[in-house]
Parts: structure tokens; C-alpha cells; sequence
């Protein structure tokens, strides 16, 4: 009996799992990362199919598919769940999973004890937090500590949006741009892999990526950052309006989603659907039977 074990090799060897190493080399090479959002196991099977390298359960999902008006509200398990079904529909790609607004402020315990939830409940590979601010940094450190990769994120934060005054770009003057530098440093230094850049000019992100060692993932921050990320439904188009001015939309799949229900709403109401092929068939004598009975009773 042949001692030699059934070895599978990769077709293509992008397609082995993405790890931290990979993504560190890849900045090493200049490769850009791709990176997109995720919430579900139809999208995370589109990513996946797709072969991206990062997909973030964003808490932009509250917005994407729950349906809230921003991402203050979404709830720890209600992420989760999400989580969890996105690591359902993928195989290779390094899964990044976002802390929810007030699931990591309180406390270094806090901010532990939830990354922990994500990497053993979902299957995450690491954990995003918003904001370079001293609580960030340090919660990004406990968690660090813990073991666990932490991405940070500046510039445009969500979750604080009220406080920078509404969804708009940061760093345009020279204090807010050396405040961006400032923020991704520490962050850094606190022991990040990695740090989003959202919604800051072009030249500043070009000029923070030269201070930092770790990835770097634009968006809305120009082309000078390692990777670059987007929202899965706005550059699916699964929604109404275009989104922010560094939207691409790539498709237009709500309009598409529209159609199609419009279109089978339409057939069920002439009669069209169902047809003949979509029905089961009963044995005439079978059916005789039962008629007989249904007569009978
Ligand atoms: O929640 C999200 O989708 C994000 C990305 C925009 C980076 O944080």
C-alpha cells in the first residue's frame, strides 16, 4: 500500500487563506489589498467567489441591512449574527469584524470581553474600532494584549459622527490632518495590523502612509494607502441614492432586485407563474383514489 498521502495543491495559490504575514508581505511587494464589506452568507459567498482579501462585517451593516438610520445603535449581538453568518460563506479571505459604538468605550475589560465574543462566537480573524482618540488607543492595546489583531480606524468615524459635526471629510486643515497623523501613529503604536483612512484628502493620506509600518486601507483617502475598501452594497448598488462622493458603483443590483420581484409579481397576477414544469405530478389512479376519498368523507 502506497504511503504517499492524497496532497491537494492550490490551482492558484491567491487562493490559499489570508493571513497577517500574507497582508504584511503584500505591502511589502506594493500589492494593493482589497478589502469590502460583508453581512450575510450571500454576500460573504459573492466576496469569497470574488477573491478578495479582507472582508470587514462593517457596523455599517446596521445602516445596510438592518435597516437604522447609522450605525449608533446597532447591538453587540445583533453584529454578531451577522458575523457569524458571513464566516458561514467564506474560505480564504481574513475576516475583520467591527466593534459596535459602546460595546468597547467603558472599559479595557469591556473592550476585551467583546473583541473576545467576535474571534470565539463569529470565527473573526480580528477586530476594527473607530478613532484614534487616547480611549481607542488604549482599548486597542488591551485588546492587542489579549492576543487578538486589532484594525484601527480614522479620519471620518461613524459611530462619532455627531461629534465631528456630521458625515464629512477630516484632516482639511494642517492641525486636523496632523491630528489624522497623530491618531494612525498611535494607533500603531498601541499594536495595530492595520488602520483605515476614511474620507480624508488625498495628499494628507499620501503623507501619513510614508509615517506608518502598518497597512494602511483607504477609503475616500486617494490611491496612496496599501488597500482600499467599499461598502458591499454601495458598490452593488443595493441601494437608493449613490452614497459619498468615493463611491464607484460596479453594479445595479437594486435595480435589478426590483425588476426581478416586479417581474414575478406581474406573472402571479396574469396566471403566468407557476407553469406546468414547476408543479409535482400524482399518479393518475393515485389521484382517482383520492378524489374518491376526499368525495367520500
Ligand atoms: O462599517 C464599515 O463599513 C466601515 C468601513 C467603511 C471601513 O467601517
Amino acid at each position: 500500500m502506497s504511503t504517499m498521502r492524497n496532497i491537494t495543491v492550490p490551482a492558484d495559490a491567491s487562493r490559499l487563506p489570508v493571513t497577517l504575514p500574507r497582508l504584511a508581505e503584500k505591502k511589502r511587494l506594493g500589492e494593493p489589498v482589497v478589502m469590502v464589506t460583508a453581512y450575510d452568507y450571500p454576500s460573504a459567498l459573492a466576496v469569497d467567489k470574488a477573491g478578495v482579501d479582507v472582508v470587514l462585517v462593517g457596523d455599517s451593516g446596521a445602516m445596510t441591512v438592518l435597516g437604522y438610520p447609522s450605525t449608533v445603535a446597532v447591538e453587540l449581538d445583533e453584529l454578531l449574527v451577522l458575523a457569524k453568518a458571513v464566516r458561514r460563506g467564506l474560505t480564504t479571505p481574513f475576516m475583520v469584524a467591527d466593534l459596535p459604538f459602546g460595546s468597547y468605550e467603558v472599559s479595557d475589560e469591556q473592550a476585551v470581553t467583546t473583541a473576545f465574543r467576535f474571534i470565539k462566537e463569529s470565527g473573526a480573524d480580528a477586530v476594527k474600532l473607530e478613532g484614534g482618540g487616547e480611549t481607542s488607543v488604549a482599548r486597542a492595546r488591551a485588546i492587542v494584549n489579549a492576543g487578538i489583531p486589532v484594525m484601527g480606524h480614522v479620519g471620518l468615524t461613524p459611530q462619532t459622527s455627531t461629534a465631528l459635526g456630521g458625515y464629512r471629510a477630516q484632516g482639511r486643515t494642517a492641525e486636523a490632518a496632523a491630528e489624522v497623523a497623530r491618531q494612525s501613529i498611535a494607533l500603531q503604536d498601541a499594536g495595530c495590523f492595520s488602520v483605515v483612512f476614511e474620507a480624508i484628502p488625498s495628499a494628507v493620506a499620501e503623507a501619513v502612509c510614508e509615517k506608518l509600518d502598518i497597512l494602511v486601507i483607504g477609503i475616500g483617502a486617494g490611491p496612496a494607502p496599501d488597500g482600499q475598501v467599499l461598502v458591499f452594497h454601495d458598490l452593488l448598488g443595493i441601494r437608493e441614492g449613490r452614497g459619498a462622493r468615493f463611491v464607484q458603483r460596479y453594479a445595479d443590483i437594486l435595480d435589478e432586485m426590483v425588476a426581478g420581484v416586479g417581474a414575478y409579481a406581474d406573472d402571479v397576477r396574469a396566471r403566468r407563474y407557476p407553469g406546468p414544469d414547476h408543479g409535482y405530478s400524482i399518479p393518475d389512479e393515485e389521484l382517482a383514489t383520492f378524489r374518491k376519498t376526499l368525495a367520500d368523507a
